[in-house]
């Protein structure tokens, strides 16, 4: 290792504790079709992990698949919407026939809607659409899956989440909602899957430069994490299996919403406020 730089010497060394890991095991990633999902599945790849892609973008998976194959890696594409919650009990039966039992799936798969009230009291369906891509669907695919972990002596649970689920916000409502309860879900069977030697991790990202996040204009020029750095994020996880990885900011964010929601309500009102006036003004002028 002579010559290299701090950062190069301690990227080789966390490579070579993830190959320690994931070498020749099955790794699950959901929402692998691109951003954060895709980033992650080269990473475990390239570590000698048997990657499963799934994502309902047949045409993206199998990009994301040859790539990694032509690196000499193994990757298999399973096309799967999640909101279809028979197809997932049915990918996972597929996933055991066919591949094996996986070492860690990494529930990365989402879908982010931005609107404030008044924008989706007609769109219930925006809130069907969330609950099955960032809820039903993933419970419906671990819980296929997780029993053969189980059965097989254990594994490793990662849950992809975001610091809204600490600090819920105007204008994020169905989206925290729907990613709250994959966590809540997850803080519930957590010592279960313990008891059965199954490690989870939640990871409560901040802002990733990604086609989620660039969706508002606004986020492409605040700081945030490239799709790579999520990846070494999630990386660092399957290596360490903490059961919580969330910026300070987020946990001391979190504690003080869940202590005085008032004083929460008070920060965020008058943002709020703005946001329905600039939606009314809007509305008149059209
Ligand atoms: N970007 C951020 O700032 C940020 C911050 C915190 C947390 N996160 C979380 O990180 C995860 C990945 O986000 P990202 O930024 O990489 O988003 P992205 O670029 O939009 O990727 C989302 C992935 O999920 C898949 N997906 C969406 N709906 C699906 C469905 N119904 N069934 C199956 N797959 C579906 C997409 O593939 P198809 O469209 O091909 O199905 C795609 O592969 C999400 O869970 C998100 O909540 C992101």
């Amino acid at each position: 290792m002579r010559g290299m730089g701090v950062t190069a010497k301690r990227r080789a060394t966390a490579q070579r504790a993830l190959r320690g890991r994931v070498e020749g095991r099955i790794v699950v990633v959901t929402g692998a079709s691109r951003g954060i999902g895709a980033a992650t599945a080269r990473v475990m790849a390239d570590a000698g992990a048997r990657v499963v892609l799934i994502a309902r973008g047949a045409e993206a998976l199998a990009a994301v698949a040859h790539g990694i194959r032509s690196h000499g890696g193994e990757a298999h594409e399973v096309v799967l919407d999640l909101r279809d919650t028979d197809a997932a009990t049915a990918a996972a039966a597929r996933i055991l026939d066919e591949i094996g039992v996986p070492e860690v799936i990494v529930s990365n798969a989402g879908l982010s809607i931005r609107r404030f009230l008044p924008e989706y009291t007609h769109r219930f369906h925006d809130v069907l659409r969330s609950t099955g891509t960032n809820f039903l669907g993933p419970v419906a695919l671990c819980l296929g899956l997780l029993p053969a972990m189980a059965a097989r002596g254990g594994g490793h649970l990662v849950s992809i989440a975001t610091v809204g689920v600490d600090l819920p916000a105007p204008g994020w409502s169905v989206y925290t909602a729907t990613k709250t309860a994959f966590e809540a879900w997850l803080r519930a069977v957590a010592p279960e899957l313990k008891a059965q030697g199954i490690s989870t991790t939640s990871i409560h990202l901040p802002l990733v430069h990604s086609s989620m996040s660039h969706a508002t204009p606004l986020y492409r020029f605040l700081p945030g994490l490239s799709t790579a750095a999520a990846a070494r994020v999630v990386a660092s996880a399957v290596v360490r299996r903490p059961r919580l990885v969330a910026p300070v900011f987020a946990r001391v964010g979190g504690v003080i919403a869940v202590v005085s929601p008032a004083l929460s309500d008070l920060l965020l009102t008058p943002f709020a406020g703005r946001a329905h006036r600039r939606l009314a003004r809007r509305a008149d002028a059209a």
